[in-house]
């Protein structure tokens, strides 16, 4: 069943586009990740599907309900947990979440079991009688997704949950994302710049930049598709830098061919000696050009020292996507 459609969504701010003709479907039982860069327009989107701010054009649709004109109905089917989650230091967890309830308009008779409900789910029931402020981060963060699932809850946004928290505290609220819809019932949008993140949760990919939805596709292809996508790395010795990377750029097959301190890219072998020139070549799909590299660095007389395929990264693939536009030498497109 489909609980969040967004269709065309922009939104500008005086002069800049902060989220740009971006559409997207989530169904019950999805855990979507909403990935992209610090600026990229992830909270923009998160603000304008749940009602918090009107789009400047577009339509967003939650469990059928239109948000610009229902708006009502549609907040009681969503959780929210913002960006950074306002609590009320002062508060029990479970006077909090009595508070928040009421403020929901969860009908009164429904109320004691809605909040069980909620704090069993995200399994902050034995700290109910503890004062917010006393908590650890996590524990917060849980209080957030608690307050997030107390009203009719069909869709559940969550704006960066884990930042800010320790790696144990990480991956806690991690696996109790994972097991927050066991029965399949609820879309669940995540935004993170986390990539590991996404690995663990989600099972399917959206990738915004500059406002602009650029890659949109399951967890697993994005993966394969880092894995295919082929990457060499190649050193050599006796040409001049220039020289070296024109003539690499133009090997058949090579569509970018870029100096390896170009790059923040984790090399497992940085090494190398004076005069060397480390690149690394991005290749088409299923083509091996190391043959072709080979007698090119013959043809200009030059030593190769070094030639291998490496797999890019997650990371990596996620890195040539966000990336601004500025194409790096030998880049074809
Ligand atoms: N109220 C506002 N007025 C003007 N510009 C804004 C406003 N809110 C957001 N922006 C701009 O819109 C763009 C997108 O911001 P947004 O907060 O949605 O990014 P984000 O993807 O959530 O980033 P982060 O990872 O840092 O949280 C940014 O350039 C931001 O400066
Ligand atoms: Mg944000």
């Amino acid at each position: 069943m489909r609980m969040l459609s967004v269709e065309n969504i922009t939104k500008i701010y005086g002069e800049r586009i902060a989220v740009n003709d971006i559409s997207f479907t989530v169904e019950a039982g999805e855990i979507v990740g909403f990935l992209g860069p610090n600026g990229a327009g992830k909270t923009t989107s998160m603000r304008i599907i749940t009602g918090f701010i009107p789009p400047t054009s577009g339509t967003v649709v939650v469990a059928g309900h239109d948000v610009r004109t229902e708006s009502l109905e549609v907040r009681r089917h969503i959780g929210y947990l913002p960006e950074s989650a306002p609590l009320y230091t002062e508060m029990r967890v479970e006077e909090y979440l009595e508070f928040r309830a009421k403020l929901k308009d969860v009908p009164r008779r429904q109320r004691r079991k809605r909040i069980e409900e909620a704090m069993s789910r995200t399994r902050i029931t034995e700290r109910r009688r503890q004062i917010i402020g006393t908590l650890s981060k996590g524990f917060r963060q849980r209080v957030g997704l608690s307050d997030a699932l107390l009203g009719d809850v069909r869709l559940l946004i969550l704006d960066e949950p884990t930042i800010g928290l320790d790696p144990n505290q990480i991956r806690e609220v991690r696996s109790l994302i994972r097991e927050l819809d066991e029965e399949r019932k609820l879309a669940i949008l995540i935004s993170t710049h986390i990539l590991p993140e996404v690995e663990q949760i989600c099972e399917r990919v959206l990738i915004i930049r500059d406002g602009r939805l650029v890659v949109q596709d399951t967890t697993e292809n994005l993966l394969r598709r880092s894995r295919v996508s082929g990457l060499v790395r190649v050193v050599i010795a006796g040409g001049s830098e220039d020289d070296v990377r024109e003539a690499m750029a133009t090997v058949p097959g090579v569509l970018v061919a870029y100096g390896e301190d170009d790059r923040q890219v984790t090399s497992p072998h940085a090494a190398r000696g004076v005069g060397e020139i480390a690149l690394r070549l991005e290749t088409e799909e299923d083509v091996d050009v190391r043959d072709a590299v080979f007698a090119k660095v013959v043809e200009r007389g030059w030593r190769l020292r070094e030639l291998a395929a490496e797999q890019l990264t997650l990371e990596e693939v996620f890195h040539d996507l966000t990336r601004s536009r500025s194409a790096p030498v030998g880049a074809g497109l």
